[in-house]
């Protein structure tokens, strides 16, 4: 039976919810910061345009903060504990398992566990979106690559190639562009011949794009799904964070109305709840702005 939860209230103070969001809003900034470690003087530029090829950054995030199944969640601390052995293994001429592809819908949280190995193993984290390294000048691309794999070898880091469909593209597809093609073949040439420290993860949305000598480049394979119930219940209570503690919560029913939707809309919905509460100056939450900002976030999916 459907249980009705309209005007259902949570009830909330002001300051709880003012510190919630300070909370959040400051573990977020903080999550962000710079580190010593980091050199910024290497960073690799493009060769004809001189923006720089990738981002760097520490992050300071655990498992806690993201919703996994605990299969992938051990997938990601067992890597974890590879390549805190790297030694160890590499004395029996083992190599941890470093060349890692993500795949899954978008919101699924790819780019922020690739962030928690970080985080978790203490690697500065650095971010390189495929489409930026493509140049317009034949041969810059190849030129590029080189020297992302010159800088990631040069240290530890836990690196994601972001939107790795690009190069994933078929190889045999008549449409695709030489230059594709030619970052396809130097990417995997750079992937294989990579012997440095760091942990490589590549992320797409699109796995059916990617033939079978892609796949075998990478010694782990991690798929990342839109949220089953549990997880979407789990979602909730997390970004929800205080809700959980009221008795009136009926947070079944936001699972509900949540079928195929990503972590990341969830995400988006409960911010824009408190959001919202806040602005309005409401000493509670009720499902008005749950509803809402549910109806909201259903609208921005429709367009996209
Ligand atoms: N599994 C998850 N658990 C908790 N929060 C999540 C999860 N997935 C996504 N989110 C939330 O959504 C935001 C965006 O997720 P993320 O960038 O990791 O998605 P993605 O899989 O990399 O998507 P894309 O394919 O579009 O790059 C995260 O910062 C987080 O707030
Ligand atoms: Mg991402």
């Amino acid at each position: 039976m459907r249980r009705s939860i309209t005007h259902q209230l949570y009830f909330i103070n002001t300051n709880d919810m003012l510190n919630i969001l300070a909370e959040n809003i400051i573990s977020k900034r903080d999550r962000i910061k710079i580190g010593p470690k980091i050199n910024f003087d290497n960073i690799p530029t493009d060769s004809e345009k001189g923006f720089p090829l990738l981002s760097i950054s520490e992050e300071f995030y655990s498992f806690d903060d993201v919703i996994l199944t605990e299969e992938n969640k051990h997938r990601l601390e067992y890597i974890i504990t590879e390549n805190q052995n790297s030694k160890k293994l590499r004395s029996f001429g083992l190599k941890p398992k470093q060349k890692i592809l993500f795949c899954g819908p978008p919101g699924t949280g790819k780019t922020l566990s690739a962030k928690i190995v970080g985080s978790v193993i203490g690697y500065p984290f650095v971010y390189i979106r495929f489409d930026s390294i493509i140049s317009s000048f034949l041969g810059q691309t190849a030129t590029n690559l080189r020297k992302i794999f010159d800088f990631i070898e040069s240290d530890k880091f836990v690196v994601l190639f972001d939107e790795f469909d690009i190069v994933g593209k078929k190889r045999d597809d008549p449409q695709e562009h030489g230059e594709i093609k030619r970052v396809v073949n130097n990417f995997m040439q750079m992937l294989d011949s990579y012997d440095g420290n760091s942990i490589l993860i590549a992320a797409t949305n699109h796995p059916q794009l990617l033939d079978s000598a892609v796949w075998r480049r990478f010694n782990e394979i991690l798929e990342f799904k839109i949220p089953t119930a549990t997880q979407r219940e789990a979602l909730f209570k997390k970004y929800l964070g205080v809700l959980k503690k009221m008795d009136n919560v009926n947070i079944k029913e936001l699972v509900k109305k949540t079928v195929n939707y990503s972590a990341s809309d969830i995400a988006v919905i409960c911010e824009d709840a408190l959001r919202m509460s806040v602005i309005q100056s409401k000493t509670r939450i009720t499902d008005i702005e749950l509803s809402w900002a549910l109806k909201e976030q259903k609208r921005r999916k429709s367009i996209m």
